[in-house]
């Protein structure tokens, strides 16, 4: 831990609020400024960048709801006026902390900060104040809600606190109303708000015409879609001034609490809901819009996701909600290499990190995803019970990969190319008829198919220095996982597995919650927290977008929460998708995205139509340009062997960093990045572009003076392209030093990969 300065000093302590101009807080260099106000009882920010306004004047606060059991009426005034402020405190901070696993090995965490205390009077009941205390006359009583504000040099956080109190100690949330009023009709990368899921094409539009995109930007082929609003996106949300600021909306450490989505509230909005009918999930609109009405043009509101009651949360003080965040800079490369979602997180938790190591693995999974195999073992029964089926005695499908044959040959594979570990989905029964059937007792985790010898795998797997990864589906059946979990990480500590790859698929059983509200973020917090007491890494698909989490739970390896790599089997990602990513979806933390589809047409071994939209040295490149500590080799083995050189750069690269420079960025058009190996001299770098292609210029100016490097090259050829002749590359080794400069053309929908290894 690295030195720590604090420096405190209270301000103002005020009984009364007095109207003044509002309290300015700056960033450490000086270029960012959030000024807080609660003029006429409202509390009110807004934040400038180097001079320029980015987020006007908008409101903070809450609409509270009914609840049957709230004593004194202290559910019938909103936390949206009425305050005045009781104290405002600003400190400063700065400290360096060294994550377990990440992009660099320490990170600074440094910001002023003003934490503004605010008192709502309001009526007590008549009834209850008799009943409860005879002494309160007059009959009013004061409620406390702090917002806390950090300002960062890259951007900023804040949330409201609820200290323990007692007019405001249990009470359920009809709707956060934090706005983000936006200056301007911003260029935005955004994804359709949704309940359920995150697998959907980045949209790039002007925010003023979400609306008319909102029907063709829903995936409905997804397996639970619950869009809510034609003007609700989702966060990480970022944006492009004409200016050119860039501007990223999200938000950080999300415990206890629904995800945020944001909603352009508009003449013609009127707050649409999403309503469940049966399977099908479908607009329906307000009757009763916000009484707090119609903020100014380009104002994002916060919107919660619902659980089954339709509620935002249920909150117990002392608590508190999420950060929100922004992120902000005139320099595109600054968005990718902000740690800010990270610091506003608490420190590691988990006291002995010694058991958690980033992975490189492949998997028994590609063949299944492009329909050549299937998970499950037989075709015998339209529908299955769990504890009626003498899987001994069934007819096996011979479509099953996850058999002692095939599994074998991915470990021998993972042994002979320096792979840490095999993934193997569809090795439990169950899978007959696993998703979308508002099964409860999908799966139990802990029995294998007969074709999967558990004891056997695993001895031969640690005979070569490989592990098997465990694979979870719990086909959202929440209950039943929770039930399970015990004995599943028991199974996988007793046979030697240390990471698990969960999966949502589907709807949530119970019905009617959603994949991203309060009750299942608590879930998914419930599962790394289980995980981490067995010393189990976590990589989880399907769940809730990440909001930094990992910083204090470092066995969240990975997870999807975006569209992945599976897409490219289901119809294919816009060659742009991986340039958006990571301005988006890794803010929060790293993705499983599953790279290095070497053959990318998959008619050419089954009976797939599909194609990846990317060309092979641009699968290399995502080894860099997506970090993560998890990263799979996912095509086929035989397919790796076909082009054993290029997948040398797979064998090579690393997935832990010592230091990481973003050189070139452009959301959704380009990034290159360089990173050096964690405990080596050795930098890799990654360059991916969109569908146009892009002449990169790299200057090695990082390297250490004086070292020589040989540097091999994975380039696009020259006539390489995405579509008409993806697996065209050149592969040229040389040798630099600091100071050299690399000149490589991506092709389109390319890229290139770079290894330097000090000599
Ligand atoms: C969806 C996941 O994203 C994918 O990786 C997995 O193979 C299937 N669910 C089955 O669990
Ligand atoms: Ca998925």
């Amino acid at each position: 831990m690295n030195k720590l300065f604090r420096f405190c000093a209270t301000l103002l302590c005020m009984m009364h609020y007095v109207l003044c101009i509002g309290t300015e807080v700056k960033s450490p260099n000086g270029n960012l400024v959030l000024t807080f106000d609660a003029e006429n009882g409202v509390p009110k920010y807004s934040l400038t960048y180097k001079g320029k306004e980015v987020i006007k004047p908008s409101r903070l606060g809450f609409e509270l709801a009914k609840d049957k059991h709230a004593t004194m009426g202290m559910d019938e005034m909103d936390l949206m006026d009425g305050f005045t402020v009781s104290q405002e405190e600003t400190t400063t901070f700065d400290e360096t902390w060294k994550p377990v696993w990440g992009e660099t090995s320490t990170i600074r965490n440094h910001y002023n900060e003003l934490c503004v205390t605010l008192q709502q009077e309001f009526v007590l009941k008549h009834k209850a104040q008799i009943q409860t205390d005879i002494h309160l006359r007059p009959a009013t009583a004061i409620r406390t809600m702090v917002i806390r504000f950090r300002v960062f040099d890259d951007g900023i956080g804040f949330r409201y606190e609820f200290p323990q109190q007692r007019f405001l100690n249990y009470f359920l949330i009809k709707e956060e109303r934090t706005e983000f009023a936006m200056t301007g009709d911003h260029t935005a990368w955004w994804l359709p708000g949704d309940y359920d899921t995150q697998e959907q094409e980045t949209q790039q539009s002007k925010l003023s015409e979400i609306r008319s995109r909102m029907r063709q930007a829903v995936n409905w082929s997804n397996s639970s879609v619950a869009v809510f609003s034609p003007t609700g996106v989702q966060t990480s949300l970022q944006m492009k001034t004409d200016e050119g600021l860039y501007i990223n909306i999200h938000e950080a450490a999300c415990l206890d609490y629904a995800t945020m989505h944001l909603e352009m509230v508009d003449a013609q909005t009127k707050a649409l809901t999403t309503k469940l009918e049966g399977n099908s999930n479908i607009y329906t609109p307000d009757p009763t819009p916000s009484k707090y009405g119609i903020p100014k043009p380009f104002t994002f509101v916060s919107h919660l996701t619902p659980d089954a009651t339709g509620l935002k949360g249920a909150m117990q003080a002392p608590c508190q909600t999420p950060w929100r965040t922004v992120i902000v800079s005139d320099d595109a490369r600054d968005m990718l290499s902000s740690n800010l979602i990270l610091n506003l997180n608490e420190p590691c938790k988990i006291e002995d990190t010694s058991w958690i190591h980033p992975t490189k693995y492949c998997g028994v999974w590609w063949e299944m995803i492009v329909g050549r195999g299937s998970w499950h073992y037989t075709n015998e029964f339209p529908s299955i019970k769990l504890d009626q089926i003498d899987w001994q005695k069934v007819k096996p499908n011979s479509t099953h990969k996850a058999n002692n044959e095939n599994v074998k040959r991915y470990i021998d594979f993972a042994a002979k190319n320096g792979l840490d570990q095999v993934l193997v989905e569809g090795w439990n029964v169950g899978w007959e008829d696993w998703a979308n059937m508002w099964k409860r007792d999908v799966f139990d985790f802990v029995t294998p198919y007969p074709d999967f010898d558990i004891k056997m795998l695993n001895e031969y797997a640690h005979s070569k220095g490989v592990k098997i990864l465990m694979h979870h589906e719990t086909s959202s059946s929440t209950q039943n996982y929770e039930r399970h979990i015990k004995e599943a990480y028991e199974l996988m500590n007793k046979y030697g597995y240390d990471a698990v790859k969960t999966g949502y698929v589907g709807d949530i059983i119970p019905r009617g919650d959603h994949h991203y509200s309060q009750s299942m973020n608590n879930h998914y917090l419930y599962v790394i927290k289980e995980a981490a007491k067995h010393h189990i890494m976590v990589n989880s698909h399907e769940a809730t977008r990440p909001t930094g989490l990992c910083r204090t739970y470092p066995n969240l390896v990975g997870g999807e929460s975006a569209r992945g790599t599976e897409y490219e089997a289901f119809g294919g990602n816009r060659p742009d998708h991986t340039c958006i990513l990571p301005f988006t979806r890794l803010q929060g933390g790293p993705m499983d995205y599953t790279p290095g589809i070497f053959e990318t047409q998959l008619s050419t071994w089954s009976n797939n139509k599909s194609w990846v939209r990317s060309t092979l040295c641009g699968q290399l490149a995502l080894y860099v340009t997506m970090y993560s500590p998890l990263q799979m080799a996912a095509d086929l083995p035989e397919n790796y062997e076909r082009f054993d050189d290029a997948f040398q750069f797979i064998r090579d690269v690393a997935c832990d960093w010592d230091d990481s420079k973003y050189l070139e960025a452009e959301p959704a058009d380009y990034i290159t990045v360089a990173r050096k190996a964690k405990g080596t001299d050795n930098w890799f770098i990654g360059g991916k572009c969109d569908e146009n292609g892009h002449q990169s210029t790299v200057k090695l100016d990082f390297l250490d003076k004086g070292k020589k490097y040989t540097c091999t090259i994975y380039a696009d050829a020259k006539d390489a392209h995405y579509k008409d002749n993806p697996k065209a590359y050149t592969i040229t080794k040389k040798v630099v030093k600091a100071g050299d400069v690399l000149k490589l053309k991506e092709a389109q929908g390319g890229g290139f990969a770079v290894s330097l290894i000090a000599q």
